[in-house]
Parts: structure tokens; C-alpha cells; sequence
């Protein structure tokens, strides 16, 4: 314990400019010691103290958590909450060209800016399939929760090569299985994906229905580390979560995924493609949101859960657009195409587990989300005619359809 003390009720993140201002309380009344330095977080913690009963308790108190992937988009937001509040947190990340480094090594600047003690945040780069590296970060750094994000991520790039995917998301996540236990791990949260769900017909995606048929190898993957991790559950009492992301965007959101790219192109003046006629709907989930369902996930040791994480409800690709329009003031320029075959109506997240199990719930509409994201775009990039961030050319210039929007995270 690095002296901060933690208030007895589960602080929860929530954006700092949430409009639910009476539930917010300021970084600084949250925090009972004075040289926590979270002041120019973009979150804000909040107490929540009538909240739901779950049925695992949270564990409240310091935390020691090792972030995979923390460079990243969602787990350098992750780590940015668990730092806030207190926690100390490992970033382990290899920090590959998927998409621009210079995100990632910004990513991880913007973390160290914040909490320059490096007592309290450690930053490795490497492979997590490097076993020597993660042997001695392990005995070094002994972490007893892991939020474990890193992974090849993308559908598209996983069927022109699968075998990078087999081994950051199936090699790296069974080694990171195999330390955990080794190291008497207390709990082991990792992300998977409402891809595992590609196979299946329904249009409300369920923890309960059958996903045995994933249609990519990043589907696969992530298909494989759910039963993996049962395994290890099985085997060794490995408390473990997996956790079903739908379509997260935000601030610092990836440049790979379609709400950064119609923000970008819409911003620039290009051209979108539409496919059908904009009704087809697409759960899509804001990062603070995400976090809250991890960060809860972390704190709950469930013994082998698998939950989805979404908004809960669906945008029309319609809708979608006119809100980007809405909020940078400018035309998209839409090249409207015909439907694609297997194209679905409605698809979303039933997060009815999450709520119950971790009391879990959206608090971001995708218009205020949309709107929060283009401030930053034009903060970040409104200057900036230039394409930004897709590195791999896989992605560069590809035109962005409905299928896009579904199969890429
Ligand atoms: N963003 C989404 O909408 C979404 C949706 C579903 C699932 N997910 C999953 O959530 C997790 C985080 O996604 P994200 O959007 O932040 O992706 P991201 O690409 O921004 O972050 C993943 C990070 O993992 C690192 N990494 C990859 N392989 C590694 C390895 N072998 N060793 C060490 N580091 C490695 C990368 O360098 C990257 O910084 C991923 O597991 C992803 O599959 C994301």
C-alpha cells in the first residue's frame, strides 16, 4: 500500500463532463490523500453508495493490477481510471504497427503525464509470449489482478493473416493463464469480442447462446481464450472473466475502427460508402462506459464468467452518420451501394448478465458519446487535412460499409 487510502464504497468512473453532474464528485473529494495526482484525468471517480448489491462482492482497497496491452486504446483508458483512484498499475505492451506506434507511445505519454511516480506506474514493452520477459516482470512486479487487453485485434487482417492472431491472442493469452496461477493471481479479467457472435442469427446477442461458430480467425481466437480460460478455471481455481466488448469508441479511440473513420472522413470531406438503405443498427459502446464494466469485472472474483459489455441498445447506420454530421458541421459525402448479402437488420448487446453480476450500466447515449469524440477529434486532429493514424495498409483508403461496421473489432 502506497499510502492512499480508498474510500469503503466502489468509486466508478464516469466522464468529466457528464451532465449527471449532481452524482459527480470532484477528483479531489474523492481522493483522502493529497498527492494523488489525477487532477488533468479526462475522468472523474464517483461514489456511488446506494448502489446495487452484486452477487460477489466487490474487493475494495488497494490493487496491484498488471494492464496487457495498456498502450492501447481501451486499456490506457483502463489504467488511466485504476491509477485515479489509487491502484498501481504494470503496463505491459509490445506496441506494434497495427495502427500508428506514435497512438500508442502518445497513449502511454498522456499516462505518464499524469502519474509521473513510477512506483506507481510501471512500463514494460515486449511480447507477452516472451516468456523469459514475462517471467521476470512477474517476480518483479508479482501482480495479483490482471486486466489483461493485449491482442491482435481486427477481423478483416485476421483472415489475410491468422497466424499473428493465433499467437498474441491464444499464445499470449494461455501464457499469461499459466503466470497467473503460477503466481496465485487473484483475478484475471481479459477482453474478448461480440465477434464471437459473427456465426449467429439472432439480433439480441446473448452470454447463453451458442457462438461454436465463429466466421473469422479473430473470432476463433478470442472463442478459444473463453474456453481456455475455463480451463484454467477447472484446473487450478483460476478466478476469471471474459469480457464481450461491442464496437467501443471515444476519445483516443482507434483509427481502424468505422466511429473515428466517419468522424475523420466526414471532418476531411471524403467519401463514405453506404450499404442498403442506413437502417441496419449496430450497438456501439462508449469508452468510459467500458471501463466502468471492467473495472467492476476486476473487482468481482467471479470464478469463470462470461459477460457482454455493450450499450445495450442500437444506432442505425443513418442515424450514425447524421449525428457525425451534426456534430462537425459538415456534409458526408455517401455513395450509397446495395445491400450486402447476410447483411443483418439489428444487432446488439443483451447486458442483462453484466447488470445483475456486476451492476453494470450504460450511461452514455451515442449522441453525447459522438459528440464528446468529435470535441476531441477537432482538438486532436481539426488542423490536420492528412488521413490520420491507419498504419497497416490493409486499412489505409478502404472504403467503410455496413459490413465494416460490424466486423471490425
Ligand atoms: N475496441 C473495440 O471496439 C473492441 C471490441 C471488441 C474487443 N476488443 C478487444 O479489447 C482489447 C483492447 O482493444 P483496443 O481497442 O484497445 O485495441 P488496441 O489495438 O488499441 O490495444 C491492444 C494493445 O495490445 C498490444 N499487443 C498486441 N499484441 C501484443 C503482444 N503479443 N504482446 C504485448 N502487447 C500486445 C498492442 O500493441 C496494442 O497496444 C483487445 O483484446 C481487443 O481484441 C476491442
Amino acid at each position: 500500500m502506497k499510502g492512499i487510502q480508498h474510500a469503503n464504497s466502489m468509486p466508478v468512473l464516469c466522464p468529466s463532463d457528464d451532465d449527471s453532474a449532481s452524482r459527480s464528485t470532484s477528483s479531489n473529494e474523492n481522493s483522502t490523500n493529497g498527492d494523488m495526482k489525477h487532477a488533468e484525468s479526462s475522468f472523474c471517480l464517483t461514489d456511488l453508495n446506494e448502489e446495487a448489491e452484486t452477487p460477489v462482492a466487490p474487493h475494495v482497497g488497494y490493487k496491484k493490477v498488471l494492464v496487457t496491452g495498456g498502450a492501447g486504446f481501451i486499456g490506457s483508458n483502463v489504467a488511466e481510471y485504476l491509477l485515479a483512484r489509487g491502484d498501481d498499475v504494470v503496463i505491459v505492451d509490445e506496441i506494434n504497427d497495427y495502427y500508428s506506434v506514435d497512438i500508442k507511445q502518445s497513449n502511454l505519454d498522456h499516462l505518464r503525464s499524469l502519474f509521473p511516480d513510477e512506483s506507481r506506474l510501471s512500463i514494460y514493452k515486449g511480447d507477452i509470449c516472451d516468456e523469459k520477459f514475462m517471467l521476470d516482470l512477474f517476480e518483479k512486479e508479482r501482480p495479483k489482478w490482471i486486466c489483461h487487453m493485449a491482442a491482435r485485434a481486427g477481423v478483416r487482417p485476421s483472415i489475410q493473416d491468422p497466424y499473428i492472431y493465433i499467437h498474441s491472442n491464444i499464445k499470449g493469452t494461455t501464457h499469461l493463464m499459466e503466470l497467473a496461477h503460477k503466481f496465485g493471481v487473484e483475478n484475471f479479467v481479459f477482453a474478448s469480442s461480440s465477434s464471437v457472435y459473427g456465426g449467429s442469427k439472432s439480433s439480441y446477442f446473448s452470454e447463453s447462446e451458442n457462438v461454436d461458430n465463429p466466421v473469422s480467425p479473430y473470432a476463433a481466437s478470442k472463442k478459444a481464450c473463453e474456453l481456455l480460460a475455463y480451463t484454467y478455471h477447472h484446473l487450478y481455481n483460476l478466478n476469471t472473466s471474459a469480457l464481450r466488448f461491442f464496437t467501443v469508441y471515444g476519445p483516443r479511440g482507434r483509427p481502424d475502427m468505422a466511429p473515428f473513420k466517419f468522424i475523420d472522413r466526414i471532418s476531411r470531406g471524403v467519401e463514405i460508402q453506404q450499404f442498403g438503405d442506413g437502417s441496419s443498427s449496430r450497438d456501439y459502446t462508449y469508452i468510459s462506459d467500458i471501463v466502468e464494466g471492467v473495472v467492476r469485472a476486476i473487482d468481482r472474483r467471479h470464478k469463470y464468467e462470461v459477460f457482454n459489455l455493450g450499450k445495450g441498445s442500437g444506432t442505425s447506420l443513418k442515424d450514425f452518420i447524421d449525428l457525425v454530421q451534426k456534430h462537425t458541421g459538415k456534409s458526408a459525402i455517401i455513395n450509397v451501394l446495395p445491400d450486402q448479402p447476410g447483411d443483418v437488420p439489428y444487432t446488439c448487446a443483451d447486458v442483462n448478465k453484466a447488470s445483475k453480476l456486476l451492476g453494470y450500466n450504460s450511461t452514455v447515449s451515442f449522441e453525447e458519446g459522438i459528440k464528446r469524440t468529435v470535441a476531441w477529434y477537432n482538438q486532436a486532429h481539426g488542423t490536420n487535412d492528412e488521413s490520420v493514424g491507419c498504419a497497416t495498409a490493409s486499412h489505409m483508403g478502404r472504403a467503410l460499409s455496413i459490413i465494416d461496421l460490424d466486423r471490425e473489432c
